[in-house]
């Protein structure tokens, strides 16, 4: 049954203090607990303990055995009186664990992931994070295979005991919601470093691992550190425990976890070495261990109130990790790559059956939540909150937040009114960027006439599920007017502030014609439509000084003429043939830079612009469109295949070197296959780096030359005992658009290293698979087949993953009638079979809709 944002009550009781015993053991694990429980306002209801999976052994009230009713998965008792002290035993089986929710076993270590309701798999507990207490935690463990016992907190005691066994107890003193406990147990070791905070105090920082990779964490703790004196620069925040622990394990539901003083990680975003990790790895392991480390402020220190608050962490924290990593790299490469996400993910979700407002109404289960809606478009709303109220006030703005409702659990619309106080700037009509699912489709189109231009602005948000006849939007517009002479830029910037359904706005003493450059930085997340000729975007492209906006005008002069050919037009290519051209002759243009704006938008970038997909057709026209590229300047990609970049230089610099190198790699293979392939395997061989050998082998995978053959069968061999390596060599072959490339993910889908239990591997394949339009979509529908398969048997192990993958089906409505019909059927399978979990019960269910 749905959960409702509008029902939201406060905790009937509250639970200022936490202690929990461990009995750790993989097989059987008993956990006491004993919960300090007070009555919260005037009512005479029992208790009510959250559980998952658990039966209570024992159930105490201030001493005395207590009566108690199991309600569902509801532990019910009685308590008389305004406080009281609750005990229960539960015994729970880690081991047993394949959600990966709760307790569980991962790689011979113990962990645990709580968000959002893990907790209430390892203890009853009301398991709500409006919730906050104190926790005292001890764990007794086996020594020899646990010698490292990890909570939150502060370590304050520890010492040995019978049978070879050990334990530790552990205090966090800042009270926290049960979604951000942790523990770890294992044959853990620590890269140890330290970090001195703005106030002068010494905090103990540790990544630990398997002591094999110790090498590899290097990267990360540097991140960690950098993240640390970010956060006391740009936001004014202080860490404030003594001690700051990571723990990666391989197996794992999602990214990290933000747990107090105990961050926990997919291994793939810790471990890295030039050798075994892409320069794509190593940003991303910096950009996910500063959104684990930004949540100490913003998502611990300050939390959610209830689970339609998602965003209020996520949106904002995704939002800090982004600003980091424009100013640790490249600013603008940074903008254009998270622009490219929001559209490839977040864009596509808005125009779905699984459409929801970045404040949700309602959920079946929250882990379908965790969305690019909630995390990305988010983020976009902090932005234009940024972008509306100026750096300084929204400065000021944060502090307030953060001072207002330290310790608290707090809402969105708390966050935007410390905004609105701080700044003194009325958001009310920006609110409903929170409420309103769907893109806002914005018009804009420019006019001038004696000395005067007119721009006319019009917006409107398409009918999302549940939602109708929206009312307009605040959208914040970065615009500037170029000369179409000169290419420079005609007077300032200006914020425009979009807040009707239609609006004009004017520029005077415009004396020569001009060039409309809009939504620059992409200052909204919005779909723009303008009646902008091609000439205007190959004017732009070559010369707008916004580095995002000339991004885009190289993009939308492709994706104009791609999807004019798939309706049926020749493909038009002189003028992106120009541009590329132009782009790439650009001596002042940074190669990252360069690399972006010439890569040919993908196929179902292509797709979402269309009415109705036909797969086949989008893969012609995209093929063709580089093959023109490719064919017009073969020795310009020759060229660029001498960059040079060694493999241990991880600078912005080198990392686009090597980037446009790997392109032209690509497009050298497009040009002339067979040359390509023997110059993709000698790339390969010569590489001192996995960014190279990753972009080799995507150049071969294509290609049906023996050299591919070679590169995979040589690259297993070489990386099959390292499951994050050999991870890529599964992704890369899901995204092969070869001849055969289907059957290949099939009897991939059987290969020995291919392991449903392990999110990581399953991803790689599936989810690679998925977003390789032109062979996922066969129109035999076998693609679809094998999905549906994957998602039944993933589903009976672990719900949360297996929903993950219902999204690509998700889109058959958007598909030519044979394969709507083959993706529906798919999911009418799915919905039928047994036992379904509530994960892809919702996302298959709102689906087919
Ligand atoms: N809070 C974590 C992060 O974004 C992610 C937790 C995801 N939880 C879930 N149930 N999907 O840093
Ligand atoms: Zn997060």
């Amino acid at each position: 049954a749905p959960v409702f944002r509008k029902d939201y009550e406060p905790p009937r009781f509250l639970i200022p203090e936490v202690e929990l015993d461990f009995d750790l053991r993989a097989a059987k694990t008993r956990v006491k607990s004993a919960l300090t429980v007070t009555r919260n306002g005037d009512h005479d209801e029992p208790l009510r303990l959250a559980g998952d999976e658990l039966r209570p052994l024992s159930v105490k009230v201030d001493g005395e055995d207590a009566r108690w009713t199991l309600d569902g998965d509801d532990l019910v008792i009685p308590i008389e009186g305004d406080r009281a002290i609750v005990e229960t035993e539960v015994e729970i089986a880690p081991d047993a664990n394949s959600q990966l929710m709760g307790l569980y076993a991962s790689g011979g270590l113990l962990c645990t992931q709580c968000e959002s309701e893990g907790f209430r798999r390892i203890t009853f507990h009301p398991d709500r994070p409006d919730v906050l207490s104190r926790y005292k935690v001890t764990m007794h463990a086996d020594k020899a295979r646990y010698p490292v016992l990890l909570a939150n907190g502060n370590e304050v005691e520890t010492g040995d005991e019978d049978d070879g066994r050990h334990y530790a107890v552990w205090e966090d003193p800042f009270p926290k919601p049960s979604y951000l406990f942790a523990l770890v147990a294992g044959d853990l070791k620590p890269n140890r470093d330290h970090f001195t905070t703005m106030s002068g105090r010494k905090v103990d920082l540790a990544i630990w691992v398997r002591e094999k990779d110790l090498p590899r964490t290097a990267h990360a703790m540097k991140a960690l550190k950098d993240s640390m004196k970010w956060d006391e620069e740009v936001y004014g925040r202080e860490y404030d425990l003594d001690l700051f622990n990571i723990v990666a394990v391989d197996d794992f539901n999602f990214g990290a976890m933000e747990n107090k003083g105990l961050n926990i990680f997919n291994s793939r975003y810790i471990l890295a070495d030039q050798e075994t990790a892409t320069d794509n790895d190593f940003d991303n392991i910096a950009g996910v261990v500063a959104h684990e480390y930004f949540h100490n402020w913003s998502g611990n220190r300050v939390t959610c109130r209830d689970w339609f608050q998602l965003s209020l962490k996520e949106g904002f924290t995704v939002f800090r990790d982004q600003c980091f990593s424009q100013d640790m790299g490249s600013e603008s490469v940074k903008r254009i790559e998270d622009v490219r996400l929001l559209r490839a993910v977040q864009f596509p979700e808005d125009n779905g059956p699984l459409a929801h407002p970045v404040r949700p109404e309602s959920y079946i289960e929250i882990s379908n939540f965790y969305t690019a809606t909630v995390y990305n478009k988010g983020a976009e709303l902090i932005r234009m909150m940024r972008t509306i109220l100026r750096e300084e006030k929204f400065r000021a703005g944060s502090d307030l937040y953060f001072e207002r409702h330290d310790g608290e659990a707090a809402t969105c619309e708390d966050f935007v009114k410390a905004m609105e106080d701080a700044s003194g700037t009325d958001l009310s009509q920006f609110r409903r960027w929170y409420e309103q699912a769907g893109t806002p489709i914005v018009k804009a189109n420019l006019a001038q006439a004696d000395g005067i231009a007119t721009l006319k602005l019009s917006q409107s948000i398409p009918d999302t599920p549940g939602q109708s006849d929206k009312q307009p939007m605040a959208i914040p517009l970065k615009v500037a007017l170029l000369s179409e002479q000169s290419g420079n830029r005609i007077g300032e910037e200006r914020l425009v502030m979009l807040t009707e359904a239609e609006q004009t706005e004017t520029f005077d003493g415009v004396d020569e014609p001009v060039l409309l450059s809009i939504n620059r930085g992409f200052s909204a997340p919005v779909r723009l439509q303008t009646d902008r000729e091609d000439r205007e975007l190959q004017l732009l492209a070559a010369s707008d000084d916004d580095p995002f906006a000339r991004y885009e005008a190289s993009q939308e002069l492709m994706m104009r003429a791609l999807t004019a050919a798939v309706g049926g037009d020749p493909l038009r290519t002189e003028a992106v043939v120009e541009a590329v051209r132009k782009t790439l002759e650009n001596e002042a243009l940074d190669p990252a830079f360069k690399a972006e704006a010439i890569v040919v938008p993908s196929e179902s970038m292509i797709g979402e612009q269309l009415e109705e997909i036909d797969p086949d057709k989008v893969h012609e026209a995209r093929i063709a469109m580089r093959k023109s590229i490719a064919d017009a300047m073969p020795e310009l990609f020759t060229d660029l295949l001498d960059l040079e970049a060694s493999g241990d230089d991880l600078s912005p610099d080198a990392k686009g070197r090597r980037k446009l190198r790997n392109v032209a790699l690509a497009m050298t293979a497009t040009h002339d296959p067979k040359t390509g392939a023997a110059k993709a395997k000698s790339h390969y061989d010569k590489a001192d780096n996995m960014t190279d050998r990753v972009a080799a082998l995507g150049v071969l995978s294509h290609l049906d030359a023996p050299e591919r053959e070679a590169a995979f069968d040589h690259f297993y061999d070489r990386y099959r005992n390292d499951t994050l390596v050999l991870d890529k060599w599964f992704s890369l072959q899901a995204m092969s658009q070869r001849e055969g490339a289907l059957e290949a993910v099939e009897a991939l889908s059987c290969h020995p290293d291919f392991n449903l239990k392990n999110p990581n591997r399953l991803r790689a394949l599936m989810l690679g698979f998925a977003s390789n339009q032109f062979v996922f979509h066969h129109a035999s529908g076998r693609g679809y087949k094998l999905l549906a398969d994957m998602i039944i048997a993933a589903d009976k192990l672990n719900p949360q993953v297996a929903a993950r993958m219902v999204p690509p089906l998700g889109r058959w409505r958007r598909f030519e009638p044979k394969r709507r019909e083959l993706m529906k059927g798919a999911l009418e399978r799915i919905a039928a079979a047994d036992g379904l979990s509530k994960d892809v019960f919702e996302q298959v269910s709102k689906s087919l809709g």
